[in-house]
């Protein structure tokens, strides 16, 4: 497996693999790699000859009070986790070597990237498409990789790569739950004790709402507020930052659940901010 640091190696790289006709797929990630990640790479494995999975905290990302510099990192054990899920190349750049100091272009999906968690963290999906847009110049993979816990990343790197016409297929894969059905993500090491054994509400919540669909209730002002109602009674500590109801691709609200209709919830337990989401069927 080979580590590189400095883009215009990856790029050769890369190149090099092309020219030899061999597909190349990509799993962009921030490191701290779970069970989650690896799901991802393993399934990017079989979809192309070879796999690079890049390892960057994008700092453009992060508004200025959120946890850029406490997000978790620990390079040598990922290194360890992705050799041993075969990847071919990871590439784990310095910001400097990504943004000079001078950068100035910009990608954006306003109406897709300006709700849900964009409401909160405005500028959050303007970082994570320019990063991803310039992955995506540097590889040129044919297939991409993401996880389904960030769907509204997903739909928007989808809608992006749609418009901008990137050439790239882009994969989204179902979410990766601990035993008692959290969500895995890097954040969840932050959580006390408490907060990470009570945090299974966020699940419970969800999978309450897709029964009352499933017994007919069609009414997302009522799903959103029995969301609510339940982590209010399970985990009171926590601050619901969104729970709403939208169109799949679309991510616009939606009134009624008479197509599949997604329930995206974004909650703080403590410090911790923690998303989760479900496809509700009728
Ligand atoms: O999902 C993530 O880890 C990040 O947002 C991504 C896609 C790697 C871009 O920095």
């Amino acid at each position: 497996m080979d580590h590189l640091a400095d883009p215009t190696f990856l790029r050769q790289h890369c190149q090099k693999w092309r020219t030899q006709g061999l597909t190349v797929a990509l799993v962009p990630t921030m490191g701290f790699l779970h069970a989650g990640h690896l799901s991802l790479m393993d399934h990017a494995r079989t979809c192309a000859d070879r796999l690079v999975v890049s390892i960057f905290v994008n700092p453009t990302q992060f508004g200025p009070n959120e946890d850029l510099d406490r997000y978790p990192r620990d390079l040598p054990h990922d290194l360890k986790l992705a050799r041993a899920h075969g990847v071919d190349l990871v590439f784990a750049p310095e910001a400097g070597a990504m943004y000079q100091p001078d950068h100035a272009a910009w990608v954006d999906v306003p109406e897709l990237g300006q709700v849900l968690c964009g409401a909160s963290r405005p500028g959050h999906f303007r970082g994570v498409c320019t990063v991803v847009t310039k992955l995506f110049g540097l590889v040129r993979p044919d297939f991409a990789v993401f996880g389904q816990k960030d769907w509204q990343q997903l739909a928007i790197i989808r809608r992006m790569a749609r418009d901008l016409e990137l050439g790239v297929a882009v994969i989204g894969r179902p979410i990766f739950r601990e035993a008692d059905g959290l969500a895995m993500s890097s954040r969840n090491v932050f959580l006390t004790p408490e907060e990470r054994d009570k945090a299974s509400a966020i699940r419970q919540g969800l999978l309450l709402v897709q029964q009352a669909v499933q017994a007919g209730e069609r009414d997302a002002a009522k799903l959103g507020l029995m969301f609510r109602a339940h982590l209010g009674e399970k985990l009171a500590m926590a601050r619901v930052d969104y729970a709403e109801l939208v169109h799949p691709e679309a991510l616009s609200p939606v009134a009624r659940v008479e197509a599949p209709t997604l329930l995206a919830v974004a909650v703080f337990v403590g410090r911790v901010r923690l998303i989760d989401n479900i496809l509700l069927e009728v």
